[in-house]
């Protein structure tokens, strides 16, 4: 599985030195080496906050793989210039929002760049040039995207004489298009892997007045069944148990819940408990 850093700039508490440093020790101690970035988590800030505590822990550099995103331009303080949210998937902004993460992250490469989002003004074999010439400097191991539909893989693919390794999507109990709209069976069909993001709906799925109670008590019941400490765990445990092999990008900043939620992989799901997970979170049997 994954620690995404996306929330550790809401809060002080989260966001210092000591702290990003307890929850990524945290994760390594339960065997997730993967962290998760964008250049534009926490208004551009989060690469640098994590960038700071490497350069305090540079042991943790060659234990963890980085993975960061680019090309969706915020406005906002940080980037002043910027009238309107918008993409930017130009080579050259590509090139520039990588080298300014390796710069924040305080590293000379990152193991993935994503393309964050879908933009209708990509032009693939523009943005196939740009990707290919990063990995052969050295500025990336590998490229994916995010966001992304088969076809929108399947066009950038075309161009690119590397492979597309990896498709963030969001994915989850509570969300499971990607299980019937030809999502998860590309990536299952071309080796991509699925990262799934909100696992746990981005902690929505646990609101019992907002969200759907008789997952959260089918999820619970099933956290006993299996003896782990709670519905969080056994609902990353149902997306592992995909043949695409999603992997979970685990979003708390609280590391005694990471540490619970890592449990995820001990758990091997029954057939049938699987399909009733699918069943109360669908509302209906499958057909
Ligand atoms: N590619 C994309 O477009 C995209 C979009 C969104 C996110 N992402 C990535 O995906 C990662 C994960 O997303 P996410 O943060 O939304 O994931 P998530 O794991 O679904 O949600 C994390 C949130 O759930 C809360 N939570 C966890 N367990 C809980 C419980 N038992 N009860 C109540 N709340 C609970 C956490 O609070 P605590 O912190 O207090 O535990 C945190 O606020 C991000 O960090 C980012 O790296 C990517």
């Amino acid at each position: 599985m994954v620690w995404g850093a996306f929330r550790i700039a809401g809060n002080p508490e989260t966001s210092g030195i000591a702290s990003i440093a307890r929850t990524v020790d945290t994760c390594l101690d339960a065997g997730i080496t993967t962290i998760d970035h964008a250049d534009i988590y926490g208004g551009y800030r989060v690469e640098a906050m994590f960038g700071a505590m490497l350069a305090t822990r540079p042991d943790l550099r060659n234990r963890i793989e980085l993975v960061t995103k680019c090309g969706i331009a915020l406005t906002g303080p940080a980037r002043p210039e910027h009238r309107v949210k918008h993409y930017n998937s130009t080579a050259g902004h590509i090139r520039l929002s990588l080298e300014n993460s390796l710069r924040n992250l305080k590293t000379d490469h990152v193991d993935l760049l994503l393309l964050h989002r879908p933009d209708p003004l990509l032009d693939a074999a523009e943005v196939a040039g740009v990707l290919e010439a990063l990995v052969k400097e050295g500025k990336t191991r590998a490229v994916g995207v995010s966001n992304y539909t088969p076809s929108q893989v399947a066009l950038l693919q075309a161009k690119l004489n590397i492979p597309l390794v990896a498709n963030q999507i969001e994915l989850s109990v509570s969300h499971t298009a990607p299980l019937t709209d030809g999502t998860l069976d590309d990536c299952q069909r071309l080796g991509i892997s699925p990262m799934a993001w909100s696992p746990l709906g981005g902690g929505r799925l646990f609101d019992r007045e907002k969200g759907n109670p008789r997952l959260v008590d089918l999820l619970t019941a099933l956290a006993a069944q299996y003896g782990v400490s709670g519905p969080g765990t056994v609902a990353l445990a149902w997306l592992l148990r995909l043949p695409s092999k999603p992997l979970p990008i685990i979003g708390s900043t609280d590391p005694e819940r990471v540490k619970a939620l890592a449990r995820a992989v001990e758990i091997e799901f029954d057939l049938q408990d699987w399909f009733q997970v699918l069943e109360v979170a669908s509302g209906r049997p499958v057909a």
